[in-house]
């Protein structure tokens, strides 16, 4: 064959001529789902509904009055639930001119149509298998006349798909994707970051965050803007300051080349009027250890106000000074409309992982309720450099138990009670902002929060804010960082350092994660190489690391004998960063739980929460969902702990999944009463979108599972009222 015959062959092979940018022909059935589809306010075209993350859909036509006739309309199932309880869907999908676009469990983008759930495209790239590391939680739509896209994020990829065809838009970055690794710097390409909120748009930007590793190596959180058309990176905001920039004081030298993390993984929203995107981040890597980074580190856990079309900075507010408890900004905030002595003031209202609303005006950055700097606790680890004071409003109060006390104990069982109060004993507990000890100290709310990444609604028209929360206590607790000697003793830091989280410091198992010791006589080490490069059910793969840090680290799994004895505490004068590692490291995401493995306090363990915006009062708290094993036993009403967000309707109705019995609920917006449930397929851990199509009402919630000891799930369950 000649060289142009081979070509033409290779170009009817991929279906595409020269000039092709991938754009294809719309199908006869999606052309039909877009008929008569109704105006945008009734669909749900952003993550979340818009750009101002309201949750809110003024659909009338789902009230208290017809709440009990809704049935299932139509389900989806995309079959790629993992059979071993390790995939889940936390996708809000969205809804544009009546087709409905959402991902699967492994991480496929499909179109359906909104009114009956027939499958109009799918959208898959085998190169990208990790969605255990990388959940997307939704995607973002862009037109200019025909040109329609969709931008959404799969691992540590960008991609943009021809909305109507579901075909990679060929000329976006390369082949039709971003590699988000790129634009960080060179020496900084092979770090891990990927990407599980959506970006945010403005014009033909997409303004994107990242989801970045914890540990001491992380990549750092750069804020990037990329080209909507070519998939360019039109500005960057760096969250850790260079030398000349504003913040550095609030690090030691060198901090932008030597730190990571300070990223924004939670989601943004965009205020176009105005042309500014609010970008909450999180903490400094390393999480839980910050002797290396004395100062306030300015701009982790810091709500920012950026020029959405330049990126510079307008104002920041930084709610975890020197954060060392992982309190990263949990949520994109709300854009709020309030009123004031008779004035309308737009403000942006940020919920917290310790139970807080934060509310500033939006221009300005002022606090529109007043924010006091209260004294903590200053005495963490050797060689820690904690603030001495942290901020917390004075309104509205906390929507989560602040401190566990031997009050608020468990008394589930009397040996429930007795067990948990003699740990409790053994720990410390000096309240909100108890700094990390190698004894153990609790963290109430746990380290999810308090509001998670859910996010909260908001009515515009009362002023309230509805946001779901977590009320369970954790366990942090330190642990020197072991001195590395020899092959096994690197592997054991890796091994700490990486999968002692999970694992245990002593290989012992924490919560869900098993033992790993005795593995030579269940496991192949090949077999264990794949799975930790590969990751299996809940575990995470780690083909972020080196085949040598890998071969040390099975060495040490193998032969650990030599090593553990030696993991003795560094000396008083070791310097705060030993290598990659921190000099301590956080002994694993323990919670404190009974002997059962139920929460350690006393119920309510979810919470949903009504709270007035302008008074800054909270109107109602009720419990959020049950645990199916103790509600088997009769136990309803404890709540429990929850993932995923609510949605309102202006027919006055919130729905809610989220929790790990599998329902979806509909309570009253005024008074919080629980009006309506029905059974998913799986746990819905996910946020509902509502929308009109074809002229009726919709709410459809992911079912994906996966959390909480609950099976994996891979359906979309939409419900409408029967007629
Ligand atoms: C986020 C928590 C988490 C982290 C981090 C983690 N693991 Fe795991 N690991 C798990 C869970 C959960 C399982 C059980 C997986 C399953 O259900 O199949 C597991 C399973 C394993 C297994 C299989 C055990 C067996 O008996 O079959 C090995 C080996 C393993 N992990 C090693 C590691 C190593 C090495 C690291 C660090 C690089 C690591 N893990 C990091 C949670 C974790």
């Amino acid at each position: 064959m000649s060289r142009r015959a081979l070509a033409v062959a290779g170009l009817l092979a991929f279906g595409c001529s020269p000039a092709d940018t991938g754009r294809g022909e719309p199908s006869s059935t999606f052309l039909r789902a877009r008929e008569g589809s109704p105006p945008a306010e009734r669909e749900w075209r952003s993550y979340l509904h818009d750009p101002a993350r309201s949750h809110f859909s003024p659909l009338e036509s789902l009230h208290p009055g017809n709440v009990e006739r809704l049935r299932v309309a139509w389900t989806y199932d995309s079959g790629d639930a993992s059979p071993r309880g390790a995939s889940q869907i936390q996708c809000n999908p969205i809804v544009v001119r009546g087709v409905l676009y959402a991902t699967s469990p492994s991480l496929r983008l499909f179109a359906l149509n909104a009114a009956t759930g027939q499958e109009l495209w799918s959208f898959g790239d085998a190169r990208e298998p990790r969605p255990g590391v990388s959940p997307n939680r939704g995607m973002s739509y862009w037109a200019d006349g025909d040109d329609e896209r969709i931008l959404y994020a799969a691992g540590s990829f960008l991609y943009a798909v021809d909305a109507r065809s579901g075909l990679a838009i060929r000329d976006f970055g390369r082949a039709g994707r971003v590699d988000l690794a790129e634009g960080l710097g060179a020496e900084r390409a092979r770090d891990f970051v990927v990407s599980t909120s959506p970006g945010a748009l403005y014009r033909d930007l997409l303004i994107l965050g990242s989801r970045v590793s914890e540990l001491a190596n992380a990549a750092p959180g750069h804020v990037r803007a990329y080209d909507v058309r070519s998939g360019a990176i039109r500005w960057i905001f760096r969250t850790i300051p260079g030398a000349t920039e504003v913040g550095a004081e609030t690090w030691p030298a060198g901090a932008a080349e030597r730190f990571g993390g300070a990223n924004a993984w939670a989601g943004l929203s965009v205020d176009a009027e105005r042309g500014l995107v609010f970008v909450p981040t999180g903490s400094a890597a390393y999480d839980f250890y910050g002797g290396d980074r004395p100062g306030d580190n300015l701009f982790a856990n810091s709500l920012l106000a950026l020029d959405a079309a330049t990126g510079e900075r307008r104002w920041h507010f930084q709610v975890v000074h020197h954060d060392v408890w992982d309190r990263d900004l949990p949520a994109p905030p709300n854009l709020v409309t309030l009123e004031r002595d008779g004035a309308r003031i737009d403000a942006v209202a940020q919920t917290t992982k310790s139970g807080h609303v934060f509310v500033f005006e939006r221009e300005s950055g002022d606090p529109l309720h007043p924010i006091q700097e209260v004294a903590v606790p200053g005495d963490g680890v050797p060689g820690e450099a904690l603030s001495p004071t942290q901020p917390l409003p004075l309104r509205p109060p906390p929507f989560a138990r602040q401190q566990l006390t031997e009050e608020t104990v468990t008394r589930r069982t009397p040996v429930a009670r007795a067990l948990v109060l003699d740990a409790l004993r053994g720990l410390r507990n000096d309240g909100p902002f108890t700094p990390p000890s190698l004894t153990g100290s609790v963290v109430q709310p746990g380290l999810d929060g308090g509001a998670e990444w859910g996010g909260a609604a908001f009515d515009p028209r009362t002023g309230r804010l509805y946001v779901n929360a977590n009320d369970v206590p954790y366990v942090l607790r330190m642990f020197p960082t072991p001195r590395i000697r020899g092959p096994g003793g690197i592997g054991r830091a890796a091994y700490v350092m990486s999968c002692a989280p999970c694992h245990g410091v002593d290989r012992a198992g924490v919560g869900l994660s098993p033992p790993l010791t005795g593995l030579r006589r269940r496991l192949g080490p090949l077999e264990a190489w794949r799975v930790i490069r590969d990751g299996r059910g809940r575990m995470p793969g780690s083909d972020f690391m080196r085949p040598a840090e890998l071969a040390l680290l099975l060495y040490y799994l193998y032969f650990p004998g030599d090593h553990t004895a030696r993991s003795e505490a560094p000396p008083a004068d070791a310097p705060p960063q030993l290598g990659l590692f921190p000099r301590y490291i956080h002994a694993g995401w323990a919670k404190l739980s009974d002997p059962d493995g139920f929460p350690g306090s006393a119920p309510p363990w979810g919470t949903l929460t009504a709270i007035d915006l302008e008074r800054g009062e909270i109107d109602w708290q009720v419990p959020l969902g049950a645990y199916p094993e103790l509600a088997a036993q009769g136990l309803t009403d404890t709540g429990a702990e929850n993932y995923g967000g609510p949605a309102i309707t202006s027919g006055g109705l919130l729905f809610i999944a989220a929790t790990p019995d599998a329902r979806l609920r509909a309570f009253g917006l005024e008074r919080g009463r629980l009006l309506w449930e029905a059974e998913l397929p799986a746990a819905g851990f996910a946020t509902p979108a509502i929308y009109e199509a074809g002229g009726r009402p919709f709410v459809v919630i992911a079912a994906g599972g996966g959390r909480l000891r609950q099976p994996s799930g891979s359906t979309y369950v939409a419900f409408s009222p029967a007629p």
